[in-house]
């Protein structure tokens, strides 16, 4: 019970200070697009901002949205896309699965993505946007072919002659030697600006950094879940090979779904899927965590969403990439630059955190 009040407590005082540190953060914008330079992708000639937005969520009905989109959420991802701009974000990160012609109601990421480019350009035509898709490496795709056929799609969908960053989705069962060849042969005909992996491990991610180094192509990223409590590519020797390769490190889930966002409470655990993996359980052993991270940030006027986004950044070679449903949590998103937490905070953090024992990843990590 104590626990129950303490926790409610803190929620309540939680949205408050969200509020108002959002609202210092949003005077901050104009000067942070001037202040923050952009990063180059490993070794290719791409450069992105150093944080980039994920649009999983945009139309997708099978994970996100309560398994229904509609013309409000359409809306909100539109906001959401312009405000990250706004702030001076303009890296996207989609992929051809996110928003399935499968799932019932969902309309394809990359189609709203393209879609809300081409509206922005219209009113701003210099406006310089790094699109960021991928292949699935599907069990029934063949071949290098596979994956210029599927990129071929994907800048259909986009409305685009090229993307900045194409990537295997997850590794394949069987077929990677191909799709890597493919990766080569889209740089090759102008498809796109640099290519990497996803949930490639180490083993893996050296194989395919070798293969594309022969053709002169660089392995541009590997992006794989990694948080404050998914520390997993610390462990398993996927960071450190990016570092050692110069392949920059993408962060997805990077605020954990939302729930280092400090949102979610024992009492008030998130619904759906995410419900099943986050648990009261597993969110009351995460209180600590939230509560020294809430803790750090009004000592710098910051929310724990930018917390935990700069302790990433802190990391070094990483870009998280965390996906945005709303104007105000882009505009939150773009408050984690700018700034840097002391290694002390950095180190302490990384202890406090991993006293809690993370939950599942995505299986394909161990593909
Ligand atoms: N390569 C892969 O296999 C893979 C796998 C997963 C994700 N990704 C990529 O990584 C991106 C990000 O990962 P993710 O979407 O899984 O997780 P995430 O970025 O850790 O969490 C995103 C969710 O957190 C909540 N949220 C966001 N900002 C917030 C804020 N400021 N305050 C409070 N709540 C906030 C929102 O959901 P609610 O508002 O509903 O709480 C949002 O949908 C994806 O969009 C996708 O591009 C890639």
């Amino acid at each position: 019970m104590a626990l129950q009040v303490s926790t409610a407590g803190f929620s309540l005082f939680h949205q408050r200070r969200v509020q108002r540190i959002r609202a210092v953060a949003s005077e901050e914008f104009a000067s942070l697009k001037t202040q923050e330079d952009k990063v180059k992708l490993g070794g290719s000639d791409l450069k992105v901002t150093k944080l980039g937005i994920g649009a999983w969520s945009w139309g997708d009905t099978s994970y996100w949205n309560n398994f229904e989109w509609d013309d409000r959420k359409l809306k909100a991802a539109n906001s959401a896309f312009n405000a990250s701009i706004d702030c001076g974000i303009t890296l996207f990160d989609t992929a051809e699965v996110y928003g399935s012609r499968l799932s019932f109601g969902a309309i394809n990421s990359e189609t709203l993505l393209g879609r809300f480019i081409k509206e922005r350009k219209a009113k701003v035509p210099e406006l310089e946007v790094a699109v960021a898709t991928k292949f699935a490496a599907l069990p029934w795709r063949l071949g290098r072919g596979s994956v210029v056929a599927a990129l071929k799609d994907s800048l259909c969908r986009l409305g685009l002659s090229s993307v900045d960053l194409y990537q295997l989705h997850w590794p394949g069962i069987w077929g990677n030697e191909g799709y890597i060849d493919g990766l080569g042969d889209a740089v090759e005909q102008g498809l796109v600006k640099s290519v990497g992996v996803s949930n490639y491990n180490e083993k893996r991610l050296r194989d395919a950094y070798k293969q594309l180094k022969i053709r002169g192509i660089p392995l541009a990223s590997n992006q794989v879940n990694y948080s404050l409590i998914y520390r997993a590519p610390e462990e398993n020797g996927v960071k450190a090979a990016c570092d050692e390769l110069g392949i920059t490190l993408i962060a997805y889930s990077p605020i954990a779904q939302g729930v280092l966002t400090g949102k979610y409470t024992p009492q008030n655990p998130p619904s759906g899927p995410r419900g099943r993996i986050y648990t009261p359980d597993f969110l009351t052993k995460l209180q600590p965590v939230l509560n020294r991270i809430m803790e750090i940030g009004q000592s710098y006027g910051r929310t724990p969403t930018q917390v935990v986004l700069n302790w990433l950044i802190a990391q070094e070679n990483v870009i998280p990439i965390p996906g945005a449903k709303t104007a105000e949590q882009a505009k939150d998103f773009a408050g984690a630059l700018g700034w840097r937490l002391t290694n002390e905070e950095i180190v302490e953090l990384r202890s406090l955190a991993s006293e809690v024992k993370p939950v599942i990843g995505f299986p394909v990590e161990n593909l």
